[in-house]
């Protein structure tokens, strides 16, 4: 194994801390390739799932494989609903004004035991083929404490909600047919301050490899240069761990080919090496790549590093990993450097959900947010305040977008740090990722001597399993004269917000160390919105607590100095939850550039000004104020033109001169018409043009898909906007019509929204399943029997005459059985023919007690041999019109048994089907509608009442899916 050593300088002329990265596009993709039995399938689709806490923990740890409840196999869910991942069932809740303000009034976490345990079942097969694999689940995210169980083993407690984790379930996996995987997820407590979801909110996937294979994210991958200048020849650092789970040591062959971005074969090198029976080991050689292209936000130029292993001639894993060659520096005179040029962070931090999915984002949504902050300039995020899902990663490496990878909880305790040792390794090779934050405002401790004992140890775990990049800690308060708690030993001081002491003076007395800004603004605006109520803040941007700065404030002060790296924005988008300044009926924050649908605000174009090169020109407010004729309208201009003029109705209102980093006002008094602004350049030209217009009354209902043409996998999506325009086709800035939407072919409505911070309105429409619910308690005779068997098959029949059988109680356990007991139960119901028209029949013994056996209309409908549980049974195949009988017999093994606390039976009828429903805020709503597996053309229509409708068809194209398991 190579050993390599983190480059870290301190100079009396400037500390220089070097990092040089290179690393992996992702965690090691799986390649389904000829040569390799690795096969990497997604598991998003065919879940059921159950909310409530009516099991328990369902773990017996006394004896292996045998939990209860629905961690049984034999359970029946066919009750519970049908949900694919990702999935988070907070947000489908209605709000709650006694729920939680930080986490978005949603009725999940302390004090909502009822909608705060979620079970999740989920069946497969695997063949003859699979044995003697290796077989792993992995799961990306479950918020969370969750409890995985195959097969009636309890194999995984994992009670982070954000760090990824694997289970190896090759022992316990049934390779002969059906295997049954249960998940309780407990969401009752709290990991953050912000909305966080409830669920298995990102995907699943089983991953086969053979036995001997490349370990778990066991792939790493990095570059040097020479002095650490980018130039010339890039050596390749290639790393490797291999597992061997064969009964012999092997001599295994590790092959590293490294092909460039455009597929052409760069380099290929090899190491022979014996793996132990049972054990791991390392690889490691070097590589060279001569005049690498490097990667960068602005060009992410993304190599590939095939690796396989290779043991007596014959392949037997091979993975693929895209990766990036650059140099990240930092400098504490230059701040930030990105191959070998200063590099200033014009950054976002985000929290994780958005409209309409909470925090359930398929992939394609992660692009799409990508996207907007690029279309604003910005070239950095902030995982604030967990680790990301891997797919955000993924789609910043391929967009080109900085990330600071984010830890969520801190301490240097057992857990903690093998929580941080996963984070690492499934990350540490993203070209995005380009420093590692290990804590968010510690307030107890950051300047404390534990506090630096602690974050000593954890930065001390990221540089063993990282060797390339530096640690920041996001701090709100810090010493000003000399370092102290985390600053005295972190390698990059973070600042949250500037008036939250004085960087300067900390910078004058810490000239060794260097800085970067990790959380300005925190302004509060909201779209569409100029003036403030007790629901809104208005977009001028001039409200925000008395840290919190404008963009123009902190973007000046950083931009002053070079030295401090930049920063990120308090935050990108709105999120659920922390609804500064208000409370309810606010549900949402208002922090962010663009809303929680991605409709930017009016500060979008103040950063996109200086944050992009190409001519900007913005005007706000909007220019439809009836009513305000002859009263004076702030108009305030975000643009990176040398001079704007402005008109109105076609007369000039002055030509002004920007300063750079500002913005340009005129107090005009409003008159309905056209607001046009024209923008020159240094030598005098039009550099841009722009206008905005008082709008008539809403006359048509729009729709712009941001994709008109989808992958049918049942992942993909288009994001739709929704517009309610006027007779002209111009966007009503006012209107808050409700829109009605109605989808056909294969496609999915998945979530709306529109951006409201105080909107109670559903951001999820479910099919309704009528259910009719009868109670079977009354009529019910049973007779005590020596032992019950096959003989006893005339009692369980219809005709038999229990006449002479005593009355029994079914509701109570009032010692009917004792112990030992055994006894058949019979009672009879009517059904109609309208009762048999449903689509499904449920038996439903609230507890039965302990082995049991059903037999409807002398069938047999199936078995119970649970204590102590609830037992559900499918009787729609055995009922007929009119008199049906039901029969049971229960052996008690000790205490009380037999039926107790009641029968019901459950007649489910055909879905309702959802309607869908969004009401526009200030002219926009927003509506995410997804792919199915089948191809074809998806039709969306949106109508509002006295509106003209809107029909809109995208395309559903087969492609490249990821290969799921069926
Ligand atoms: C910061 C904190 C963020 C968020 C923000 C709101 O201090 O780090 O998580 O709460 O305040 O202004």
């Amino acid at each position: 194994m190579i050993k390599l050593k983190l480059v870290k300088c301190r100079s009396s002329l400037g500390l220089i801390i070097l990092l040089t990265a290179l690393a992996i596009l992702s965690r090691d993709v799986f390649a389904a390739g000829e040569d390799s039995p690795r096969v990497r399938l997604l598991m998003d689709f065919g879940w059921r799932f159950h909310l409530g806490n009516n099991w328990g923990l369902c773990e017996q740890l006394d004896k292996a494989g045998q939990s209860s409840g629905p961690a049984k196999v034999n359970f029946n869910d066919s009750s519970w609903s049908a949900v694919d991942l990702p999935h988070d069932w907070a947000v489908e809740l209605p709000f709650d004004a006694n729920a939680n303000y930080d986490h978005g009034y949603k009725p999940v976490g302390p004090g909502f035991p009822n909608t705060s345990v979620g079970w999740y079942r989920r069946a497969f097969t695997l063949t003859e083929a699979d044995r003697g694999k290796r077989l792993g689940l992995e799961f990306d995210g479950v918020y969370r404490d969750c409890r995985v169980f195959l097969n009636g083993f309890l194999l995984a407690h994992q009670e982070s909600g954000y760090n990824g984790f694997l289970c190896d379930i090759s022992d316990v996996a049934n390779c002969s047919g059906k295997n049954l995987l249960a998940m309780r997820v407990d969401a009752s407590q709290f990991e953050g301050w912000f909305y966080e979801g409830a669920g298995i909110y990102r995907h699943v996937w089983l991953e086969k490899t053979s036995p001997l294979a490349i370990a778990p994210d066991g792939v790493f991958v990095y570059s040097s240069f020479k002095n650490n200048v980018p130039a010339g020849a890039a050596t390749i650092h290639l790393q490797t761990r291999v597992l061997n789970f064969l009964t012999n040591a092997v001599t295994a062959k590790l092959t590293w080919q490294i092909l460039d971005p455009g597929g052409k074969e760069m380099a290929k090198v090899s190491e022979l090496a014996k793996v132990n029976s049972g054990s791991e080991s390392g690889f490691g050689r070097l590589a060279k790549v001569s005049s690498p292209v490097l990667w960068s936000p602005e060009a992410p130029n993304l190599y590939q590093l095939v690796t396989t292993v290779e043991t007596a001639g014959k392949i037997v894993d091979r993975t693929e990993t895209g990766f990036g060659i650059r140099t990240a520096v930092f400098d504490t005179t230059n701040g930030f450097c990105l191959n070998g040029r200063p590099y200033v962070i014009r950054g976002v931090c985000n929290h994780q959900d958005h409209a309409g999915v909470g925090s359930a984002l398929p992939d394609a949504l992660q692009d799409f947010r990508i996207k907007q902050l690029k279309e604003m300039g910005g070239n950095a995020v902030r995982t604030s305040h967990n680790e990301p899902t891997a797919e955000l990663l993924d789609a910043c490496d391929r967009l080109g977008m900085l990330v600071m990878d984010e830890n969520r909880l801190f301490g240097s305790d057992a857990q903690n740090l093998a929580n941080l040792d996963q984070q690492i390794l499934r990350d540490r090779n993203h070209p995005s990722v380009f420093i590692w934050s290990l804590a968010n405002e510690e307030h107890a401790i950051q300047r404390a001597a534990v506090g630096a004992r602690v974050v000593a140890t954890m930065q001390n775990v990221v540089h063993q399993l990282d060797p390339t990049r530096l640690c920041t800690v996001a701090m709100d308060g810090r010493s000003e004269e000399k370092a102290d708690g985390f600053s005295s030993v972190i390698d990059v001081q973070g600042f949250n917000y500037i008036h939250r002491g004085d960087m300067d003076a900390f910078h004058k007395s810490n000239p060794t160390i260097p800085c970067i800004g990790t959380e300005e603004a925190s302004s509060y605006y909201t779209r569409g919105i100029y003036e403030n109520s007790e629901t809104y803040k208005s977009a001028y941007d001039e409200n925000k607590p008395d840290y919190g700065t404008t963009a123009e404030e902190w973007w000046t002060y950083y931009h002053a100095r070079p030295w401090a790296s930049g920063s990120f924005v308090w935050t990108g988008f709105d999120y659920r939850g922390e609804a500064s300044p208000f409370n309810w009926p606010n549900i949402s924050s208002e922090f962010g550039i663009l809303d929680t649908c991605g409709f930017p605000k009016d500060v979008f174009y103040y950063y996109q000004s200086w944050w992009t090169e190409k001519p900007v020109l913005h005007l706000m407010p909007h220019w439809t104020w009836p009513g305000r004729e002859g009263q004076n309208i702030e108009v305030r201009c975000f643009s990176n033109c040398q001079q704007v003029e402005l008109f109105l109705n076609g007369k000039s209102l002055g030509k002004k001169t920007m300063t750079p980093e500002s913005h340009l006002g005129w107090t005009v008094a409003y008159a309905p018409g056209v607001l046009n602004a024209t923008g020159f350049d240094a030598g005098g030209g039009v550099a841009a043009e722009t206008k905005i217009e008082t709008t008539g009354a809403p006359a048509s209902v729009r729709l712009v898909p941001d994709r008109t043409t989808v992958a049918a996998d049942g992942e993909d999506v288009s994001v739709f906007t929704v517009s309610v325009a006027d007779a002209q086709g111009r966007t009503v800035p006012v209107a808050n019509n409700l829109v009605h939407f109605e989808l056909s072919g294969p496609g999915r409505i998945i979530g709306v929204g529109n951006g409201d911070p105080a909107c109670h309105e559903p951001d999820i429409y479910r099919s309704q399943i009528p259910v009719q619910s009868i109670g079977l308690n009354e009529g019910w005779r049973w007779t005590k029997v020596e032992k019950l068997n096959s003989q006893m098959r005339a009692q369980y029949a219809t005709n038999f005459d229990d006449s002479s059988w005593e009355s029994a109680d079914v509701e109570s356990d009032a010692g009917q059985l004792g112990e030992r007991g055994q006894a058949v139960f019979r009672a009879k119901f009517q059904a109609s023919p309208k009762d048999l028209s449903a689509a499904g029949v449920s038996l439903n013994f609230e507890l039965l007690d302990d082995d049991a056996f059903i037999f409807v209309n002398g069938q047999h409908v199936g078995d119970g041999h649970v204590e102590q549980m609830p037992a559900v049974f499918d009787v729609k195949p055995f009922l007929h019109p009119g008199e049906n009988t039901i029969a049971v017999g229960v052996i008690n093994k000790g205490g009380p048994g037999g039926i107790m606390k009641g029968v019901t039976l459950e007649y489910r009828f055909a879905p309702v089907l959802a309607h869908w429903q969004r009401s526009a805020f200030n002219g926009l709503a927003e509506i995410i509608v997804q792919s199915t597996k089948r191809a074809g053309e998806i039709e969306l229509t949106a109508t509002a009442e006295g509106l003209a409708p809107a029909k809109k068809v995208i395309t559903s194209m087969p492609g490249n899916y990821p290969a799921c398991l069926p």
